[in-house]
């Protein structure tokens, strides 16, 4: 399967850029737990995915980007010197940007050619924009011969998407799609921006259901969100200057200040501190290895995102409430909300029939087909060029994301 995507990458490469360069991953993400903190310098528990981005990129003569989008079969073409997002349609607004991020660092880019293939659907919750953003950081960075740690990729990423996209968003996606570790959820802790690996129990496995259902709301009422978290701050900031951001506000401090903050405004409040102490504990139970635990938090954080944030569905409710009765051991909403995708733990249960429950217990209540799939932890962002070995005839090896098997390749020139 990654063999196919492998050959069939590098064979369009070679037929639309006349030589194959590097090629570079950068993985989607599922948060198990832990929505709307990231942004308030709060803490996080999500995976990198083993769906992705592939981005194969070749260097240019000349000082224009081009981008390649297989997916969705059309291309865009931007000048180094004259980076604008309203030149651009908006999928290629995202490794542009990434390139302005880059040269507004101090870093010299070269022309390139990237050619992107995603497994990871669009629009579903599962960061392929941070993916994109990643896996252009990469190919433009070692095709210009530099290389940027990955929490700097993390930062400039976003700083790509809040600056130059014009998307509000927090750090959580970029973070894990640069730092993941294979079979771990990080713990981050967005005000430090530190993180710990949690290993996550070989028996029990994470379910993504996808709704099919996007709001067109979503990103306005994101920005809403954040916004009104923002207010909590201010008021709450009046009895206790010391706040910085919500993570620094206690439980009793929210309950002391009710009567100061407008109901709306008491309610986001409340999801996010009490979502933060659902996140450490859950941490603590996952590392414990106990899944029940762990499984109860998720539950309490849907229901919290659900009724105090209200970012939650009609039909993402459906499928939290069908993954529970099909035997998961918790299931929330996933990401920014307003549609998207549910994530489900689930354990001894046999994956197939809990699969098919969702979706037929999801049809039958709405119509609609759920996309239900099973994903595992995999490893951050990175090249999947191992070494390169030889002169004229050369031999380049590609170490494939799940690590096992390594394929050898022979490119004539480049
Ligand atoms: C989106 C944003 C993240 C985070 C989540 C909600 O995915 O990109 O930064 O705020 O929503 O947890």
């Amino acid at each position: 399967m990654e063999r196919k995507r492998l050959d069939w990458l590098l064979a369009e490469t070679v037929a639309r850029f006349g030589a194959a360069g590097g090629l570079y991953r950068a993985p989607g993400r599922v948060n198990l737990i832990g929505d709307h903190t990231d942004y308030q310098d709060g803490v996080v528990l999500p995976i990198a995915i083993d769906r992705d981005i592939w981005c194969a990129a070749t260097r240019r003569g000349d000082r224009l980007l081009q981008f390649v989008s297989l997916d969705l079969g059309e291309s865009a073409r931007v000048p180094l010197d004259d980076l604008r997002p309203e030149a651009l349609p908006h999928w290629a607004r995202y490794p542009a940007g990434v390139a302005w991020a880059l040269q507004h660092e101090g870093h010299a880019l070269s022309g390139a050619d990237l050619l992107f293939q995603s497994t990871l659907p669009i629009g579903a919750g599962l960061s392929s924009s941070a993916a994109l953003e990643l896996a252009s950081a990469l190919a433009l960075e070692f095709g210009s011969g530099f290389t940027v740690a990955p929490k700097n990729n993390a930062l400039l990423c976003r700083r790509a998407e809040n600056e130059f996209v014009g998307v509000p968003c927090g750090i959580m996606d970029q973070y894990v799609g640069a730092l993941g570790v294979a079979g771990h959820a990080l713990l981050i802790d967005c005000r430090h921006l530190t993180h710990r690996p949690v290993p996550i129990p070989a028996d029990a496995a994470i379910v993504v259901l996808e709704s099919g259902v996007r709001h067109h709301l979503a990103a306005s009422a994101y920005h809403q969100r954040r916004a009104e978290t923002e207010q909590a701050v201010t008021l709450l900031r009046q009895r206790h200057p010391e706040v910085r951001a919500l993570r620094d506000v206690t439980q009793p401090m929210l309950t002391a200040a009710a009567a100061a903050l407008p109901p709306v405004i008491q309610k986001r409040a409340r999801h996010v501190v009490s979502e933060n102490a659902r996140v450490f504990a859950a941490a603590d139970a996952l590392e414990a290895g106990d899944l029940i635990r762990f499984g109860e938090l998720m539950n309490q954080s849907h229901q919290s995102l659900r009724d105090d944030f209200e970012v939650s569905t009609p039909e993402i409710d459906l499928l939290v409430e069908a993954a529970r009765a099909a035997g998961a051991l918790g299931a929330r909403i996933t990401g920014g909300g307003f549609g998207g995708a549910a994530v489900a733990l689930v354990r001894g249960v046999p994956i197939d029939q809990f699969c098919a429950h969702v979706t037929s217990a999801y049809r039958h209540a709405t119509g609609r087909a759920a996309t239900v799939f099973v994903v595992r932890p995999a490893a951050g962002a990175g090249p999947l060029v191992l070494e390169e070995r030889g002169d004229r005839v050369r031999t380049r090896t590609y170490r494939l994301p799940d690590g096992r098997f390594f394929v050898d390749y022979r490119f004539d020139h480049d």
